[in-house]
């Protein structure tokens, strides 16, 4: 049976249809609200507002729940391969073995970048950021591939040759920042090893494959795979809803996710941390910060839009630094100092009134550094792992019938129609006050 909302406004009553999601979530339909009553709605950041139908993740923020396609994050952090996960975001299913290897083949096939690129990362400032590149860069992969995606062949085509040439250029791009030779894809090594050979490779030490770290790598990438309408992923979204190409699409999701509230997070927690760290203390008075309203600094890596509870990644994230560090004979400060911060926040009143636990990004810069990635890079590590959620995000979009052009509405709280003045008539008083009504 259909199910309705009941508005009254101005009197008059509306029915609006109710959307109920597999996981039981509902979700006013608005969409003749403006026709039928000139109202529109208001929610800024979007926290309220559902932007499409999808079939790719579900999250339950309450419960601090994580699936893609259905199947629990937890079960792909331990069972799956990244890139395995990548194509189940974006195919829909698991792949058989035979569609596992078709795909490890294009992706060694679209590993290189063409060479002219190169000019392009070295005129880059030496102190560029990695994501100010890798967004340059991604958009310029249009100029070197222009066709269009008609088909679901090409579609594919373009999935793995952005999968597999980010990858290249991420590590290019850091070896360039090094002044140091570029190494180029093996064909023998897996996706992850492929990754770490090409960042830390080189001519007088050569890189030994330490499968402790691809392991932990392909479940740093699964646990950032995907997380529905973040606000990378609704940039790319937006973008595209243009019908801008997918390069530039994506170009922008990196854009976004480079920001210090989103992916920019797991740099700004190492930055805290260090801090902490060489002040030889003061973890209560930097929850003490974060808690002052008139402080802008807020606890990086702490709270979350969707999670109301941990985050279930952050949980994973944790388990793998208490395993892996060991393993790799790290002891790391960093994460005594990270563990103190997070018992102090957890047991601190404001901390537990918002609702505010640690993110993926609390403990995610702690195996990075592990591995050996520079800080500056932890974005672009980020931004490696949310290629399939992006893709996989922009395909329903394109797919989606329902989808128009992003272009939100707004409460105009300016100026009514005034007059234009002569600049020999302005003067400071009167320039604000003249109005035709
Ligand atoms: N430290 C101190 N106070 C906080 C924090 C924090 N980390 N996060 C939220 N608050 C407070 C905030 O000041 C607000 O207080 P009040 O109601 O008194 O004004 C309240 O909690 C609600 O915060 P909000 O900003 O309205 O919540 P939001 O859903 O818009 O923001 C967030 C979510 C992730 C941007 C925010 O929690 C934050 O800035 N966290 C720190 C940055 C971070 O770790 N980002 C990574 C997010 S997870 C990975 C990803 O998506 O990239």
């Amino acid at each position: 049976m259909k199910e309705f909302a009941t508005l009254i406004i101005d009197g008059k009553e509306m029915k609006l249809p109710v959307i109920t999601g597999t996981e039981g979530e509902k979700a006013i339909d608005i969409r003749s609200l403006r026709q039928e009553t000139g109202f529109i709605t208001y929610d800024p950041g979007f926290a309220n507002t559902g932007s499409c139908k999808s079939k790719i993740t579900f999250m339950n923020g309450e419960k601090g729940v994580l699936r893609y396609r259905g199947i629990p994050i937890e079960q792909l952090a331990e069972k799956s391969s990244f890139v395995e996960t990548s194509y189940l975001l974006i195919n829909g299913h698991l792949p058989t073995q035979e569609e596992l290897t078709r795909n490890s083949i294009m992706l060694n096939d679209q590993s290189m970048v063409h060479e002219d690129m190169q000019i392009f990362f070295q005129n880059f400032p030496r102190l560029s950021h990695p994501m100010g590149i890798l967004s340059a860069m991604v958009n310029a992969l249009r100029s070197f591939y222009p066709e269009l995606i008609t088909t679901e062949e090409e579609f594919q085509k373009v999935f793995i040759r952005m999968l597999s040439k980010v990858r290249t250029m991420a590590a290019m791009s850091y070896k360039i920042s090094r002044g140091h030779k570029v190494i180029y894809p093996r064909a023998d090594y897996t996706y992850c090893a492929n990754f770490l050979n090409m960042m830390f490779d080189s001519p007088v030490n050569p890189y030994q494959i330490d499968y402790e770290i691809v392991k932990a790598l392909n479940t740093f990438w699964i646990l950032h795979a995907d997380h529905e309408q973040n606000c990378s992923t609704s940039a790319v979204k937006t973008v595209g809803s243009s019908r801008a190409n997918i390069y530039a699409s994506v170009s922008a999701g990196i854009a976004a996710l480079w920001g210090p509230l989103h992916g920019g997070a797991n740099q700004a927690v190492i930055e805290m941390l260090t801090d902490i760290h060489k002040k030889g203390g003061g973890i209560k008075e930097v929850v003490e910060k974060a808690k002052n309203k008139r402080s802008s600094f807020r606890l990086m890596g702490f709270g979350h839009r969707v999670y109301k509870t941990y985050d279930p990644r952050a949980k994973i994230m944790k388990k793998i630094c208490d395993k892996v560090l060991p393993k790799l004979k790290i002891d790391d400060p960093l994460l005594d100092i990270a563990k103190q911060l997070e018992e102090v926040a957890l047991n601190d009143q404001y901390f537990i009134d918002k609702y505010l636990y640690p993110n993926v990004d609390f403990y995610s810069g702690i195996l990075l550094r592990a591995m050996g990635i520079p800080t500056n890079m932890f974005p672009v590590m980020f931004a490696i792992g949310r290629l399939p959620g992006w893709i996989a995000q922009w395909k329903e979009h394109m797919d989606d019938k329902e989808q128009k052009i992003v272009r939100p509405r707004q409460i105009y709280m300016g100026k009514n129609k005034i007059s234009y003045t002569p600049i020999s008539k302005r003067d400071s008083s009167s320039a604000d006050t003249e109005s035709d009504d």
